[in-house]
């Protein structure tokens, strides 16, 4: 091949990564992937379906390139990652994350807009499979991340913005004493999360934690995946919020995708700010650098960084 369409597939990988996202998000809301944990052939799953055979065929061809789905002499079934992470009722289940994808796919397509107006173009949310969604994904680390907190010694702690309560559920599992804050239409997901998971010592607090009470006396106040929702302004009057909430001594641990300097690299958490663009009216992506200054000039100390694959874990601690 020559070096010219080398160069150019480097660009065509850019551009048509949206053709197998497209694919798996449409397979998703069938729920195709929840059949084929059986054997079936295409016009046997278009029937069950109710949808066109041709377009069944096309798709589960697609799913099968992609090595999603496996196909044996116009048989299909699912592939291990399909079966692991596809099928409703799994433990590593990530359906939800991939409807609340369906969802953002909608609102990026406004991005010509927004480039013009500087405003959100939020015209699809359910905000059922955006929190169960948070509940996937942070499945797959909260122990890790729990552990990497460390709550040895910590009796209360807020999980601010707690979304669904998986991480209130791994700290409420140390015999840590929770409080929950976040919207009241999120609490009604977290009760029910928490509630099967069976946690007793779990508290709950609604209202918009920037403008309301968001308690005091904590050891530990967890703040994941809450800042890049707010503006630079709102963050930090958050964090001064946070500093007065703490006990003496207390901690405020930050977790966020984590971000260079530049605020380019690593690119999936440049396009995660693409995200917040497109979703809020002043949410972004922040650098760590940006974070600990922020942290420093609200008066923490003992500032401390790990890197937890994509996120951060931000330490810090009130004097
Ligand atoms: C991206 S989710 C993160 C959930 C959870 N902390 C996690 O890491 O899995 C952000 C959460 O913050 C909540 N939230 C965002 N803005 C809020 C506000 N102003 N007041 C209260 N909750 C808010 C949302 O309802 C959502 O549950």
């Amino acid at each position: 091949m020559s070096s010219l369409m080398n160069e150019a597939k480097e660009l065509m990988k850019l551009w048509g990564w949206f053709r197998p996202a497209r694919v798996l998000l449409t397979a998703n809301n069938y729920r195709i992937f929840d059949h084929l944990e059986k054997q079936l052939s295409a016009k046997d799953l278009s029937k069950k379906l109710k949808t066109d055979l041709r377009a069944t065929e096309i798709l589960l061809d697609a799913l099968s390139g992609m090595g999603v789905l496996k196909k044996n002499k116009n048989i299909y079934s699912n592939a291990p990652l399909a079966s692991k992470f596809l099928v409703s009722g799994k433990p590593h289940y990530q359906g939800d994350i991939i409807r609340h994808a369906d969802n953002l796919w909608q609102n990026w397509s406004g991005l010509d807009e927004v480039m013009k107006t500087g405003k959100p173009y939020r015209k699809a949310h359910d905000h059922k499979s955006f929190i169960l969604g948070m509940h996937n994904l942070a499945s797959l680390k909260a122990k890790d991340v729990i552990k990497s907190v460390g709550i040895k010694g910590v009796k209360t702690a807020l999980d601010l913005g707690g979304g669904p309560g998986t991480y209130s559920i791994e700290m409420a599992r140390h015999g840590v004493h929770i409080t929950l804050f976040d919207r009241p239409e999120t609490v009604d997901i977290a009760m029910d999360v928490t509630g099967k998971a069976g946690m007793k010592n779990i508290d709950f607090m609604t209202g918009d934690f920037l403008y309301d009470d968001i308690g005091k006396g904590y050891d530990l106040i967890f703040a994941s995946q809450i800042l890049h929702s707010c503006s630079e302004k709102e963050s930090k009057n958050l964090l001064k919020k946070c500093r007065k909430a703490l006990n003496k001594n207390g901690r405020l641990v930050i977790q966020e995708f984590y971000l260079e300097k530049d605020r380019a690299h690593p690119v999936n958490s440049s396009l995660f700010s693409v995200n917040m663009l497109v979703n809020t009216p002043g949410g972004r992506g922040y650098s760590l650098h940006e974070m600990k200054k922020w942290l420093l000039k609200t008066g923490f100390r003992k500032i401390k960084e790990k890197l937890m694959g994509d996120t951060v874990l931000i330490q810090a601690v009130k004097l």
